[in-house]
């Protein structure tokens, strides 16, 4: 949500930022800018839209300068537009600001600013920083930022540069990310992620809430907002570049869809050893644990749903899923013998690091499922479940899905057998099937691939679709309508099989594509039911299901063929691939930006 960079080095800055950017555009597309200090000269290039507008803005005319700062922006308070881009400016220019985050009483301060005379050129919350820093500063920009702190509520990580401090970049953070990095030749690097980075950096480290730094080529500082100064521990930076770059493929998405082979074979590689389950450490006696409580948002909410039905069938666990957005401002009953997991592929989202603050305050313990390990939900709980899948850029998450699925797969596994829940004989049956996950993935994306493009081709231009599931098919239906929504703007629905005669088939038309996620599972009948239903009402059939079925074949328009797998809870793994598929080539015909949809960002770092 936003993202914010900064360069001090050796290289001009404004080729190193708009690189930064480029790798941070994921958090957030609506404008971005850079400004540069140029030997005590600050000067401002911004943009309204994607970075290709900043690019071109810069290459007409370059700010040269070895110390600067950049934004790219997802609009919270104030439209997407080239006024309310960041750098923001105080008043007589001296000092620019990029911020990430929430001034949530930024009106209150503009109020009082306003009173006194200041002008402000946006609607953002963001510009009452430069104003407050330029109101308070008398030549000590560190000391500035400390008075101004106390002032600002809500949620932030913010770098300014002062005119009168060439060579210095000042930064603060509560409660959004933001790193540090330090390369050869005297270069410091700031970003909010690590991609971004990258290739100057080789190693970093997070800045803690509550802290704020000096950067500058000779030193990095960092202290307390009360003084403290702090030991730096430097990370290496184990991502290449390879990782984050697109190769061959038009789009991160498309690259992303393809790698699921390979990312979840990694991931069984770390799950399982010598034909046993090889779960991480957790740091908690699962023996006592008899209820679970997921909390997630998004496409990981919808993996959620699927780890209940894995827990409560193999384990017998009581699980409960919430929307960790719903479950932070509940008041939930904490009893001895509750865990909270919380899932999250970027491991910052706001709602889910609050919920599981809140099961932390009320001592419940928790584990996370997260892709990026280096986070804070990652650093604060109380154990990790990796999921191994590599960086996900593109904003619709496909690859960190399934690897969510095949993770809480075995970590209901791994349950069921510390409570004793599972024959040794089932637990072998199930643990030994695992190893072909990887292959009848790769078989379902290659073997569907044909009658996904004719499908998406006769409807690219319907304007709404409905996925009906049941069972284990219904998170695939939630996770098959939202894939498709966000990055083609069609708007679509998932449903549970048995809910659709409650409502939504009142929306059947001969032009209503209804998908069918019809696997040979135990609702197959009752999903035949289904499509009985929306046939008789003249509705288009798009079936997934299994590869042989004739018959499914002859009720349907389309079939997009699937693997069995062999386990029937498992099989939603394969289920959900050529809805990915099905969504990228529906939005790519209708000429939508697969990797940065309108108005999304991958990382939810505010409310
Ligand atoms: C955003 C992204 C979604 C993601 C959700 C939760 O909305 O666009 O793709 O599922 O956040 O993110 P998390 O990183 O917590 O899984």
């Amino acid at each position: 949500m936003c993202g914010i960079a900064g360069y001090i080095g050796p290289l001009q800055a404004q080729a190193v930022l708009l690189v930064a950017l480029e790798r941070l555009k994921y958090r957030g597309y609506d404008s971005a800018g850079i400004a540069i200090n140029h030997d005590g000269e600050i000067t401002c290039r911004k943009s309204h839209g994607k970075l290709t507008d900043l690019e071109k803005i810069t290459t007409l005319q370059p700010v040269l300068g070895h110390c600067g700062i950049a934004h790219t922006r997802w609009a919270t308070h104030g439209i997407p537009d080239s006024g309310n881009a960041h750098p923001h400016s105080s008043g007589d220019g001296s000092i620019a600001v990029v911020h990430n985050g929430i001034i949530e009483n930024h009106q209150v301060l503009r109020d009082d600013l306003e009173s006194a005379g200041v002008l402000f050129s946006s609607q953002t919350d963001s510009e009452v920083i430069p104003h407050l820093l330029e109101r308070h500063y008398e030549g000590d920009p560190l000391a500035c930022i400390r008075t101004v702190l106390p002032l600002l509520r809500g949620s932030y990580a913010f770098a300014a540069v002062f005119d009168q401090h060439p060579g210095h970049i000042y930064v603060a953070r509560q409660g959004s990310p933001l790193l540090i990095g330090r390369g050869k030749g005297q270069q410091v690097l700031l970003a909010s992620d690590i991609p971004a980075l990258l290739p100057h950096a080789h190693e970093y480290l997070q800045l803690q809430d509550g802290q704020l730094a000096d950067l500058s080529s000779q030193e990095v500082c960092i202290s307390t907002f009360s003084g403290d100064t702090t030991d730096l521990t430097f990370l290496p930076i184990e991502l290449d570049v390879e990782a984050i770059s697109k190769g061959d493929f038009d789009s991160f998405m498309a690259k992303e869809i393809a790698e699921q082979p390979e990312i979840l074979q990694r991931l069984l590689e770390s799950r399982l050893h010598q034909g046993t389950l090889a779960q991480p450490d957790l740091g908690i006696d699962l023996r006592h644990i008899n209820h679970v409580v997921f909390l997630a948002a998004g496409t990981s909410w919808h993996a959620a749903q699927l780890g209940k039905r894995f827990l409560e069938h193999l384990a017998r666990v009581h699980v409960e899923v919430d929307i960790s957005s719903e479950y932070r401002y509940r008041n939930p009953v904490a009893s001895g013998g509750t865990l909270v997991v919380a899932i999250s592929q970027s491991g910052e989202t706001a709602d889910t690091l609050a919920s599981l603050r809140l099961a932390k305050s009320k001592f419940i313990p928790v584990i996370s499922l997260i892709n990026v390990l280096d986070s804070t939900i990652g650093r604060e709980s109380d154990g990790i479940m990796p999921l191994l899948a590599g960086p996900e850029i593109g904003v619709a998450s496909t690859k960190a899905y399934t690897a969510q699925v095949l993770a809480l797969y075995c970590f209901a596994l791994h349950v069921a057998r510390v409570k004793g829940q599972l024959s040794t004989s089932d637990l072998s049956h199930r643990i030994d099937g695992l190893h072909a996950i990887p292959h009848l993935v790769a078989e379902t994306l290659r073997a569907s691939e044909a009658s996904i493009t004719e499908a998406a081709e006769l409807f690219t231009a319907a304007n709404g679709t409905v996925f009906l599931g049941r069972g284990g098919e219904f998170p695939t239906a939630l996770e098959g309508a939202l894939k498709l929504k966000e990055i083609s703007y069609v708007h679509a629905m998932g449903y549970a099989g048995g809910e659709f005669k409650h409502g939504p088939i009142a929306l059947v038309t001969p032009s209503l594509p209804v998908v069918c996620i019809c696997p040979r599972d135990a609702m197959y009948d009752k999903m035949i039911s289904n499509i009985e239903e929306v046939r008789a009402r003249q509705g288009r059939i798009i079936s997934v299901g299994d590869a042989d079925d004739q018959s499914l074949a002859q009720l349907s328009d389309h079939l997009f063929p699937i693997q069995r797998c062999h386990d029937e809870l498992l099989q939603p793994l394969l289920s959900i691939l050529p809805l990915q598929r099905y969504a990228y080539h529906i939005a790519r015909n209708r000429g939508c930006d697969v990797d940065q949809p309108r108005n999304l960002a991958k990382s939810v770092t505010v409310e």
